[in-house]
C-alpha cells in the first residue's frame, strides 16, 4: 500500500505527458506509441553499434574516446531510428522530426521553405489558383509546390487545372467538411493551406492543425465588406453602393469567422464613377494575380 501513492503520481505525471507530447506533435495515442518505441529501439541500436565500433577504431579510453564516442553516438542516431522507423510505420513523422531538428540547429536553414508544400482551397474558376500553381510548380524541384488542389464544388473549373498540371485533387463533402479532413492533409504531407475563392467556413479543427498556417484573400479592403455571402460581384457590388473611392485586395490568416483573421497585406484601387461590380473586378483581380503568389513565397520563407 506504501508504494500506491508513488506509483500513482508516476502513472499520473506519465499520462500528462503523454497527453502533451501528443497534442504537440498532433499524432494520435497509437502512433505516440510507436514513436516511443521508434526513440528507445533506435537509441538502444545506436548505443550497441557504437561499443562495436569504438575498439575497432584502437583508441585508449580517455578525453578523446570520450569525444569521438559523442561524436559516434550523434551521427548513428539519426540512421538508426530512421531506419527502426520504418517497421514501425512511422517514417514520415522522422523524416520531417530529423529536417525540423536540423534546422534548429542551422543544417538546411536556407531550405526551410523548400519542405512547403501547399493546399490550395478554391470553390471556382480558379485564376489565383493558376497563378499560385504557376509560380511554385514551374519552380524546380527544391522550392514549394502545390501538392493539393481541395475544392467543394465537383464542376469547379479549378479541377481540370490542377489536373491538367498533374495535381491531385480532393472533393470535400459538407457533412464532413467539420471534421477539417486533417486526416487527408496530413497523409498529403500538406505544411501550408492558401484559400483562393473557397466558400465554405474553415471548422476549427482544420484551423488548430494549422496554426497561422492558412491564409485567405478577399477582394476588398477588409475589415469592410467581407464576412458571410461576401465574395465575388457581391463585394464589389456593395463597395460601389457604398460609394466607397478606393477599393483593393486583403490577405489575411484564416480564424473562426469568415473574412476576418490578422491582416497580413494589403493593396489599394480607384474605384471610378462610372465603375460596374464587372469592370471593379477586374481591376481588383489584377493586383490579386500581381500579388497573392509573391505574398504567399515571402510568407513560406519564414514558416
Ligand atoms: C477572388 O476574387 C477572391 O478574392 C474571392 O474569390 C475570388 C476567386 O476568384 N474570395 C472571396 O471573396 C473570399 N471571401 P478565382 O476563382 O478566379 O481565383
Amino acid at each position: 500500500m506504501k508504494n500506491a501513492i508513488p506509483c500513482e503520481r508516476f502513472l499520473r505525471t506519465f499520462a500528462a505527458m503523454f497527453n502533451r507530447l501528443q497534442q504537440k506533435w498532433k499524432v494520435s495515442g497509437l502512433q505516440l506509441t510507436l514513436i516511443l518505441c521508434t526513440f528507445a529501439i533506435g537509441g538502444s541500436l545506436t548505443g550497441i553499434v557504437a561499443k562495436k565500433i569504438m575498439p575497432l577504431l584502437g583508441i585508449d579510453k580517455g578525453g578523446l574516446w570520450v569525444i569521438i564516442y559523442i561524436i559516434l553516438l550523434t551521427l548513428i542516431w539519426p540512421m538508426a531510428v530512421l531506419l527502426i522507423s520504418i517497421p514501425f510505420g512511422q517514417f514520415r513523422f522522422f523524416t520531417r522530426y530529423l529536417k525540423k531538428m536540423g534546422r534548429r540547429i542551422g543544417i538546411g536553414r536556407q531550405a526551410a521553405d523548400s519542405v512547403h508544400r501547399i493546399a490550395i482551397f478554391a470553390s471556382g474558376r480558379g485564376s489565383n489558383a493558376e497563378k499560385i500553381i504557376s509560380r511554385f510548380n514551374n519552380a524546380g524541384q527544391n522550392g514549394p509546390t502545390v501538392a493539393l488542389v481541395v475544392t467543394n464544388n465537383p464542376s469547379a473549373g479549378i479541377i481540370t487545372l490542377a489536373r491538367q498540371s498533374g495535381i491531385p485533387v480532393l472533393v470535400v463533402e459538407k457533412d464532413k467538411f467539420a471534421g477539417g479532413y486533417v486526416k487527408e492533409l496530413k497523409e498529403a504531407g500538406i505544411t501550408f493551406i492558401v484559400l483562393a475563392g473557397f466558400l465554405w467556413k474553415i471548422p476549427v479543427a482544420l484551423i488548430s492543425a494549422f496554426p497561422r498556417r492558412i491564409i485567405n484573400i478577399h477582394p476588398a479592403l477588409l475589415p469592410a465588406h467581407g464576412g458571410q455571402g461576401m465574395y465575388g460581384k457581391h463585394v464589389h457590388q456593395a463597395v460601389i453602393d457604398q460609394k466607397e473611392k478606393e477599393s483593393g485586395i486583403t490577405i489575411h490568416y484564416v480564424d473562426e469567422q469568415y473574412d476576418h483573421g490578422a491582416i497580413i497585406f494589403q493593396a489599394i484601387c480607384p474605384v471610378e464613377e462610372t465603375d460596374t461590380p464587372g469592370t471593379l473586378a477586374a481591376r481588383v483581380q489584377q493586383l490579386e494575380h500581381l500579388h497573392y503568389p509573391a505574398i504567399i513565397a515571402s510568407l513560406l520563407k519564414n514558416h
